[in-house]
C-alpha cells in the first residue's frame, strides 16, 4: 500500500473550505492507504498564539476530524510534537536546503506581511517542517487544497537534493486535490480562510449558517429579483457545487438566468443542503467530545505508532549522512 499524509494546523474552527477542499477526500481514500494524519501544532505556533488556548484547539481538532470521518482504526491520527523525529529531519533537510528555494513561498510573504513584528525563522522555516512531516513516513500521496500545492513542489525538492547528495532515500510525492479545491470566503473575494473572517464553520447551525449566508453577495449585476443572473460570476452559485446535485444545480442555473429564480430561494436551497452534510457531523461531534478520554488514548497509541517508523527513517537517514550512532563504531 502507498503511503499517505496530510496535515492540518489546530486553527480552532474548522471551515467547510478545509472540508471540501481536503478533509472530505482524507476521508474518502483513507482505506486505500497507509493512511497518516497529523495535527501540526509545531507549524501553528509559528504564528502568535494564546497558550491557555493550545491544548484545546488541538484536542477539538482530533474530536473534529473523527467526526468528520476519519476512521478511529485505520487512520494514523497523531499529533506531531509527540514525534520528535520532525522536528530531527528538519534540521537535518535544513542543511540541503538553499535559502532561495524559502524565500519564493507564497504561504511565507502572506504570512509575514500579516504578522510583521513576529516574522520568527520558524515562519520562513515552515515548509522544511512540512517536508519531514511528509518524507518521514516516506508519503507518497499528499491530499490538500490548493494553496499547499507550492510546499508540495517543494517537498520534491527537498527529496531530490537529499537523494541526489546521499543516495535514494525519499520518494517524489504528489499533491491530491478534490473537484474543489479552493472555496472561496463569503465576502466572494479571499480564500475562506479564519484569519479573513468569510467562513462557514464546520460546527455552525443552520440558524448561525442562515444569517451569513443571507448577508452573502451573489451576482453584483442582479439588483432586484427581477433581473437576469449569471451563475458563473456568483460566489453562492459556486458553493452549490459543493453541495447540491447536478440536476437540482442545472434548475437553479436557469432558474437565476430567466429570473425565475430569487437568490434568496438559491440561498436557501444551498443552506438546506449544506445542513444535510453538517448535521450529522455535529451529532458525531457531540458524542465524541463526551469521550475524550479515549480519544486521547487513541493519540497516544498513534503516537507511540510514528515514533517507531519516524526512529527507523531517522537511523537510515543519519546512517546514509554519515552521522552514525557511537554505538556502531
Ligand atoms: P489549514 O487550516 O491551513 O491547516 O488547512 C488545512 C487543509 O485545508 C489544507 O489542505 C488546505 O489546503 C485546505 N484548505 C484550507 N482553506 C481552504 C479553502 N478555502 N479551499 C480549499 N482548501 C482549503
Ligand atoms: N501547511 C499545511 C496547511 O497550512 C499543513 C501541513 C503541515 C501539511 N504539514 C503538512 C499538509 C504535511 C500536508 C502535508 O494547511
Amino acid at each position: 500500500m502507498k503511503v499517505l499524509f496530510s496535515g492540518i494546523q489546530p486553527t480552532g474552527a474548522l471551515h467547510i473550505g478545509n472540508y471540501f477542499g481536503a478533509i472530505k477526500n482524507w476521508v474518502k481514500i483513507q482505506f486505500d492507504y497507509r493512511t497518516f494524519i497529523s495535527i501540526v501544532d509545531y507549524h501553528a505556533i509559528t504564528i502568535p498564539y494564546d497558550k491557555k488556548e493550545m491544548p484545546e484547539r488541538v484536542m477539538d481538532m482530533a474530536i473534529n476530524l473523527f467526526a468528520c470521518g476519519i476512521d478511529l482504526e485505520k487512520t494514523n491520527l497523531f499529533i506531531q510534537s509527540e514525534v520528535p523525529g520532525h522536528a530531527d529531519l528538519t534540521w537535518i533537510f535544513n542543511s540541503v536546503t538553499p535559502m532561495g528555494e524559502l524565500e519564493r513561498m507564497t504561504q511565507f510573504k502572506d504570512k509575514s506581511q500579516q504578522h510583521k513584528k513576529n516574522v520568527n525563522v520558524g515562519l520562513f522555516d515552515y515548509p522544511v517542517l512540512q517536508a519531514a512531516d511528509i518524507l518521514i513516513y516516506k508519503g507518497e500521496v499528499v491530499p490538500v487544497g490548493e494553496d499547499q500545492i507550492q510546499h508540495i513542489e517543494f517537498t520534491r525538492e527537498v527529496a531530490r537534493y537529499f537523494n541526489k547528495r546521499f543516495g535514494k532515500t525519499f520518494p517524489e510525492c504528489e499533491a491530491l486535490l478534490t473537484k474543489t479545491p479552493r472555496i472561496m470566503g463569503l465576502d466572494g473575494e479571499n480564500k475562506m480562510s479564519k484569519s479573513k473572517n468569510n467562513i462557514i464553520g464546520l460546527l455552525e447551525t443552520e440558524a448561525e449558517i442562515w444569517k451569513k449566508v443571507g448577508a452573502a453577495k451573489t451576482d453584483p449585476a442582479r439588483i432586484k429579483k427581477t433581473d437576469p443572473g449569471n451563475p458563473l460570476v456568483c460566489n453562492i452559485y459556486s458553493y452549490h457545487k459543493l453541495v447540491t446535485g447536478e440536476e437540482e444545480r442545472e434548475e437553479i442555473s436557469e432558474g437565476c438566468r430567466t429570473a425565475g429564480m430569487g437568490c434568496v430561494d438559491c440561498k436557501k436551497i444551498f443552506v438546506k443542503n449544506l445542513m444535510k452534510v453538517l448535521n450529522p457531523i455535529r451529532e458525531k461531534y457531540e458524542n465524541l467530545k463526551m469521550n475524550t478520554h479515549s480519544i486521547r488514548e487513541i493519540l497516544n497509541n498513534n503516537a507511540e505508532k510514528c515514533r517507531h517508523i519516524a526512529k527507523q527513517t531517522i537511523l537510515e537517514t543519519k546512517d546514509k549522512m554519515g552521522i552514525n550512532p557511537v554505538w556502531k563504531l
